[in-house]
This record gives C-alpha cells, sequence and structure tokens, in this order.
C-alpha cells in the first residue's frame, strides 16, 4: 500500500455530500441501546440489524464508509455474503474500531486512558486481509472541576498517535478521535478551551510519531455547551466555535473532518453541521459527519428486533443519511426533513 492509495482513501471518505455511518459499538454499548427497545441482546440481533443498516438501498449516495466491530467485520449478512465484502461491493468503504475501550486511567479519578495497542500490528494486518481500508480509535476526554488534567490528554493523545501511525504502516487511514464529552454544566467557552487543547497536543504528538496528515481523517467532537448547562449556545454559535477552534488546529493538508454525534438530537447534530458550512468561511478541509447516534437511533427504534418493520427502518435510515449528506454541503434543512 502506497502513500498515494492512503490518500486515496482519505479523500473518498470524506467526498463532498457524503459521510461515515459509525455501526461499531461494542457488545456494552450496542446492548444497553438494544435493551431500552426490548431488543433481545444476541449476536443474531445484532446480525439481523447490522444487516438492515447496510442493505439499505442508495445508502452510498451519502455514506462513504461504515465503521465495524471486530464481531461485524467476522460476520456474514444473513444471506452469507462477509460484511466488508458487501460492503466495498455496494460502494461503501469498509472501516474497523480497533481500540479496546476507555479505562480509568490510574491516579486520577473520573478521568479515562484508550487501551488497544499491544498487538494492534498483527490485528489492522488481520483487518486489512478482512478488507478493512480505514480504521478507528476513540479517545476520551472529561470536563470537571478540576479536570482534563495534562496527564489525561498527554496519554490518550500519545496513544492516538501511535495507533495512527501503525494503522497506516498496515495501508489502513487512522480516524483519530478526541472526543470531548458534552456530559456536564459547562460554558461553550470552557469546551473551546479543553476542545482546542485537546486537538492541539493531539497533532503535537500525530507529528511527533511522523503520521502522514494527507492520510489521515480527524473525528472530533464539536465545540458546544455542556449537555446539562443553565443555558445552551445556538446553532451558529457552535458552528462559528467549532470552526474556530479546527482553523486553529488542524493542518490544511488533512483531507478531512468528519464529527461524532456524541449524544446530540438528530436535528441539532445536522444542523450544526449545516451551519458550518455556512458561515462564508473558506473550509481547507472535507467537513462532513461519522454520527453513530444521529444515523442510527430512530432507525433502531423503528426497527425494534421484527425482520416486519425492516423497510420502515431503512426508509427512516436512508432519510437521517441524505439529511446528513446535504447538511455535509451546507443544504440541510430542519423543516424540509419535518415535511419528509
Ligand atoms: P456518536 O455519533 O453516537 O457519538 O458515535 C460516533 C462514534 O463513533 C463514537 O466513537
Amino acid at each position: 500500500m502506497s502513500v498515494e492509495e492512503l490518500k486515496q482513501i482519505a479523500k473518498a471518505m470524506v467526498a463532498p455530500g457524503k459521510g461515515i455511518l459509525a455501526m461499531d459499538e461494542s457488545h456494552p454499548t450496542c446492548g444497553k441501546r438494544f435493551k431500552a427497545l426490548g431488543i433481545p441482546e444476541t449476536e443474531e440481533m445484532r446480525q439481523a440489524y447490522r444487516d438492515m443498516l447496510v442493505t439499505t438501498e442508495g445508502l452510498s449516495d451519502y455514506i462513504s464508509g461504515a465503521i465495524l466491530f471486530d464481531e461485524t467485520i467476522h460476520q456474514t449478512l444473513l444471506d452469507g455474503t462477509p460484511f466488508p465484502k458487501y460492503l466495498s461491493e455496494n460502494g461503501i468503504i469498509p472501516g474497523i474500531k480497533v481500540d479496546a475501550g476507555a479505562h480509568p486511567l490510574a491516579g486520577h479519578d473520573d478521568e479515562k486512558v484508550t487501551e488497544g495497542l499491544d498487538g494492534l500490528r498483527t490485528r489492522l494486518n488481520e483487518y486489512y486481509d478482512l478488507g478493512a481500508r480505514f480504521s478507528k480509535w476513540r479517545a476520551v476526554i472529561t470536563i470537571g472541576d478540576d479536570i482534563p488534567s495534562w496527564a489525561c490528554i498527554e496519554a490518550n493523545a500519545h496513544a492516538l498517535a501511535r495507533y495512527a501511525k501503525l494503522s497506516q504502516e498496515a495501508g489502513i487511514v487512522p480516524i483519530v478521535e478526541p472526543e470531548v464529552l458534552m456530559d456536564g454544566t459547562h460554558s461553550i467557552e470552557r469546551s473551546y478551551e479543553v476542545t482546542e487543547l485537546a486537538q492541539r497536543i493531539t497533532f503535537q504528538h500525530l507529528r511527533n510519531q511522523g503520521v502522514l496528515m494527507e492520510g489521515m481523517i480527524l473525528k472530533p467532537s464539536m465545540v458546544i455547551s455542556g449537555v446539562s448547562a443553565s443555558s445552551r449556545a445556538d446553532v451558529e454559535t457552535v458552528a462559528r466555535e467549532t470552526v474556530r477552534c479546527l482553523m486553529n488546529t488542524v493542518p490544511a493538508t488533512v483531507p478531512g473532518i468528519a464529527f461524532l454525534s456524541g449524544g446530540q438530537s438528530d436535528e441539532e447534530a445536522s444542523s450544526h453541521l449545516n451551519a458550518m458550512h455556512n458561515l462564508g468561511i473558506d473550509l481547507p478541509w472535507g467537513l462532513t459527519f461519522s454520527y453513530g447516534r444521529a444515523l442510527q437511533h430512530a432507525s433502531m427504534t423503528a426497527w425494534g428486533g421484527d425482520s416486519a418493520n425492516v423497510s420502515a427502518a431503512q426508509k427512516v435510515l436512508l432519510q437521517r443519511a441524505r439529511s446528513n449528506g446535504k447538511a455535509a454541503l451546507g443544504d440541510y434543512s430542519a423543516d424540509a426533513e419535518k415535511a419528509a
């Protein structure tokens, strides 16, 4: 795999009007979402659910890539086709979550560090052979009274950079995800401060490890008020502050930035992305979505674990994908989505 191929994949992941479907929930996370809807937490149900998602006709009009979980990349669709094969034959690049989750950071209450570097080179080579062409690693930064600590920012940035370089070595484009959680009562100003610091230190470590900027994608959280803040910044302010933060931290040679939704409502997630494209600012990188909940939640609810609801659930997923595809071009309207 050459540098040129890494660049081409990264560019295709953020093609205009397209974004990434994050469907890489770990068993506990997927189980929690299934349980809330009364869906049995079994391997068969996860297979049927993810089969429903990827077989949605027309999905590749708005979705460039799909992030899979380890179980799914080894699984087949209900008809026996391996997931990665089905995706690539249907115009969607298969990706894989490779981190082993966020674990308590020693000596730092309420803070986490993402693990999974041990044996990662071997796993990446296996995933490449299974068809994965990009990967994802998520770091979690919590905002609180005296946190994040320097230790948390540094440890996570270092791990992200080690992971990113190993991915590129394996011919896989890394999605580097330093997520600053929305949980809490913090202001948008505090969100800006922490998000900028996390991104800046992450890029320092990426450079230290020699990560190719043209062959990676950044998956950031937006600069946004805490969910429990007494007053929350409006759409225009979130868009402006998020873009200002990214302009201050992300090199122009990075081909693309794809946001996580992080617990925003479907409409918020689309409106924020849309507004970023209507600031009148010339953006140097592709700016799109890599949503999990904001793409899947409504569809999972419509499905409810019943095969009779597959086509209704696919309609909902396609609608969310289309809306976010429009938002990535600055053409989204919440009213038009409601009318549809
Ligand atoms: P959400 O969009 O639900 O935050 O998920 C995106 C993701 O991949 C988190 O790692």
